[in-house]
């Protein structure tokens, strides 16, 4: 029997026709003269008519080589082979068998980790990033060296600090996580439209990935392949999806990775239900493929491809079965928007960003370059250029170290590795090391993670610096004429503590996998140049955290098991460095300048009777059910106007954030939510005003035990950098409960 109309197969055919031989230029099907008379490349038919005419013109044995993702050419058909694995997820990169580097394109832009760029909270930088990317990897493309299908972003949330992959995704929090991928996957698609709106055509496909609840690759006997994620439904529901859902119902990507672990028993690609409601509700059109056996995973799990008209169309709107790419309006790009003088410029811009200013005792920091005649650093990172990318990186254009970035600041700059390499397990270079820092006016330690420590397949055991690096630093800071600056490297959450309470240790910085600008960016911010202002997107806990187990997915801390929660949200424990700290050599106060002190929710309830709507306690309406009434929820949206006044001495690019916390009407109540962000450019001894919009029944409500979502009545707190306000939610529907 053929298979149905609305099998996958036609997906993957459609999409297929998108098709590419690597490492050559860019084929195409119906070709002229020779496919031309095929249906299926007629476009005056419909496509449903199209799809079925391309499946039944092949044989079984053909439709069989389509299954992986390495799809073979059929030549009698014009249909090249195409590798559907490509990846880009802070530039072009070269995991991935559809992306190569030996051809006309030699390198692309290296941009932050997405830690780091997540952590500038500037929603126009990451859509630029991806922008960028875009023009690179459809440059690519037409060079024959990449695919049209990326498998980025990664917005798993940062829910462990020992995940080696946590680095690849925007932190801890759904908000920000739902943000980053709404930008990253408009920027990516451009016009992501395949759903409406635009011109229709995608300039390459986004994936948003793993889903769902992966976020453990390797700890003590779990293995991320086989890892049974155990999530509640209201961890699900307010921790797990938002990042997804936004990235299917705003961001509108044309991809969904399912992961490799199980989600409460079953594997999430074979998640019918949860991934039949990424169909139905959340009105997702694309291909859904599996880690890494993409097609074949589809293939066995038929059956949700529910709307085949749409999902061809992320084939379709790319063009390229309409005739030749390279008169497409994407066809001039080449070489030449590879590695450009904007993206280079918008590499460095996102690594001064990003960089987030941990410490600075006095400060210390910047230091004033005129007044210093010699500079000692010290670590095994510094010198050198290919590890700025972490995970998942290309090979950039430029690449500096972080000691080059700094010799061009001051003339005399003296260098030790300190720890011949990251795992740090001999003391044998310290003596060089507490030499050099002796002789120098300022010291600069460069510590911390790279791939050794993190990366997939690979989670730390440890939140502590890695080997004797500890060591390294104390020593040096015992060595030091002055207070020294320690630079930490990496992804994930480090607990340095010890430096912290050291006043031997004058400034820490994080700078994390910064990029093909980030030695420049750090010396910038060193000396000066730039005000730092990045904030952290995940919290940095103790390495007492290591106690909690990996596997434990629950998010909200249970005093009986002696459990602590996880993230800002939930976690109560200590932390080294909170969610959101970063500092700035400026100072600044905020204001609210207008808020509703009280909203009026007006019930308009014809539908359904009203006891059932509204849950009382104690005889009086405690929350609105937000499914059941979301019409009347426009009415209570807000702005937030604010007022942001610098008042230190140096004009700096801040960022806002603006927390709820919702009555604490039953279990489970975040302590606290980030429900809106802004970055603001402030000019020193002004104020200046923004804004944040406020969707109370999405960013004020909470999600109950059975992982409905509600709107507690009563006061809301708002935080503002700080300052409180409270809103009181009240409901007008007295009048009506008593009437049903
Ligand atoms: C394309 O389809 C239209 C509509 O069915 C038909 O009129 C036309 O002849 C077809 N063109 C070719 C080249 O087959
Ligand atoms: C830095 O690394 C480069 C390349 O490995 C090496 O040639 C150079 O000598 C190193 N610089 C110092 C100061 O050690
Ligand atoms: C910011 O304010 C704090 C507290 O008043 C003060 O200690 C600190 O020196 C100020 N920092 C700057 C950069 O002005
Ligand atoms: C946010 O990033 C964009 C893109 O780089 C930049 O133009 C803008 O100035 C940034 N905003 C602030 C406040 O720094
Ligand atoms: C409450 O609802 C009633 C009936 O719909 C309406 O007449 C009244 O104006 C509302 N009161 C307020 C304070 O909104």
């Amino acid at each position: 029997m053929p298979p149905k109309w609305n099998s996958p197969l036609y997906l993957l055919l459609f999409i297929q026709i998108l098709a590419i031989p690597s490492n050559s230029q860019p084929q195409f099907p119906c070709k002229p003269p020779e496919h031309h008379t095929h249906p299926f490349c007629n476009t005056s038919l419909p496509i449903p008519t199209r799809a079925q005419s391309l499946l039944s013109l092949l044989t079984i044995p053909e439709k069989i080589t389509q299954l992986s993702d390495h799809a073979s050419p059929i030549p009698r058909l014009g249909l090249p082979a195409y590798e559907w694995w490509s990846e880009s997820l802070h530039g072009v990169a070269t995991n991935g068998p559809g992306v190569s580097f030996s051809g006309p394109i030699r390198s692309a832009t290296l941009f932050p980790q997405v830690l780091l760029s997540a952590a500038t909270f500037n929603a126009s930088l990451w859509y630029s990033i991806a922008s960028a990317i875009a023009v690179e990897a459809r440059a690519m493309y037409n060079a024959g060296q990449a695919g049209l299908t990326f498998w980025a972003p990664s917005v798993n949330l940062f829910r462990d600090p020992r995940w080696g992959r946590g680095q690849e995704t925007p932190g801890e929090d759904p908000f920000v996580a739902a943000a980053y991928a709404v930008e990253y996957v408009k920027g990516l698609q451009r016009d992501s439209v395949m759903m409406g709106g635009g011109d229709g055509k995608l300039m390459l496909s986004a994936c948003c990935k793993h889903f769902t609840g992966y976020d453990l690759e390797k700890w003590r006997g779990f293995t991320r392949y086989t890892f049974d994620a155990v999530i509640s439904e209201q961890d699900l529901e307010d921790t797990y999806q938002p990042p997804f859902k936004s990235c299917i119902q705003q961001g509108k990507a044309s991809c969904l990775m399912c992961s490799y672990n199980r989600v409460n028993g079953i594997p999430a690609c074979a998640r019918q239900d949860l991934l039949q409601e990424v169909r139905t509700k959340w009105g997702f059109n694309g291909y859904i493929t599996s880690d890494c056996d993409a097609v074949a995973t589809i293939f066995e799990y038929q059956g949700y491809v529910q709307s085949p008209e749409q999902a061809v169309a992320v084939a379709f709107n790319s063009g390229l079965f309409d005739g030749d790419p390279a008169k497409g309006k994407y066809g001039k790009l080449g070489p030449q928007n590879v590695c450009s003088p904007e993206h280079t410029k918008l590499a460095l811009e996102a690594a001064r960003q990003g960089i987030v200013l941990l410490k600075n005792e006095k400060s210390f920091l910047p230091l004033n370059r005129n007044s210093i005649a010699s500079l000692a650093v010290i670590g095994p990172l510094a010198n050198d250029s290919l590890q700025l990318g972490g995970g998942y990186s290309g090979i950039p254009c430029n690449s500096w170290s972080f000691l080059e970035g700094f010799e061009s600041f001051v003339e005399k700059v003296s260098y030790t590795a300190g720890c011949i390499d990251v795992p740090c397990r001999s003391s044998d270079g310290f003596k060089e090391a507490v030499h050099i820092a002796k002789e120098a006016d300022v010291v600069i330690v460069v510590a911390g993670l790279d791939l050794s420590q993190e990366t997939e397949d690979l989670d730390r055991v440890s939140l502590l610096l890695p080997g004797k690096q500890m060591e390294l630093v104390s020593a040096v800071a015992v060595a030091s004429q002055r207070p020294l600056v320690l630079v930490l490297t990496g992804g994930g959450p480090i607990d340095v503590s010890f430096a912290d309470a050291d006043s031997r240790i004058a400034s820490i910085i994080w700078v994390g996998y910064p990029g093909e600008g980030g030695a420049q960016a750090l010396a910038e911010i060193i000396f000066g140049d730039y005000n730092p202002g990045g904030r952290l997107p995940m919290t940095w806990y103790p390495e007492s955290f290591t106690s909690v187990p990996m596997n434990d997915m629950s998010m909200r801390a249970d005093p009986y098991c002696n459990y602590p929660g996880r993230t800002y949200r939930f976690y109560t424990g200590e932390t080294v460095y909170r969610f959101g700290h970063g500092l700035s050599y400026s100072n600044y106060t905020h204001k609210f300048l207008s808020v509703p002190h009280k909203l009026m929710f007006e019930a308009q309830i014809s539908t359904s009777p009203v006891k059932n709507m509204l849950y009382q306690t104690r005889e009086e309406l405690a929350y609105i059910p937000i499914d059941e009434v979301s019409s009347s929820c426009d009415s209570l949206i807000f702005e937030a106007q604010i007022s942001v006044t610098n008042t230190g001495d140096m004009d700096g690019s801040h960022v806002v954030m603006l927390f709820s916390r919702a009555p604490r009407l039953f279990k489970g109540v975040p302590e606290k939510q980030l429900i809106g962000f802004t970055r603001v450019q402030t000019t020193s001894r002004r104020s200046t005003q923004t804004s944040i919009k406020v969707e109370p029944c999405k960013h004020l409500s909470v999600v109950n035990e059975n992982g409905h979502p509600v709107l507690p009545l009563g006061y809301h707190k708002l935080t503002l950098e700080g300052v409180d306000h409270f809103v009181f939610i009240e409901m007008n529907a007295t009048r009506a409960a008593f009437e049903s």
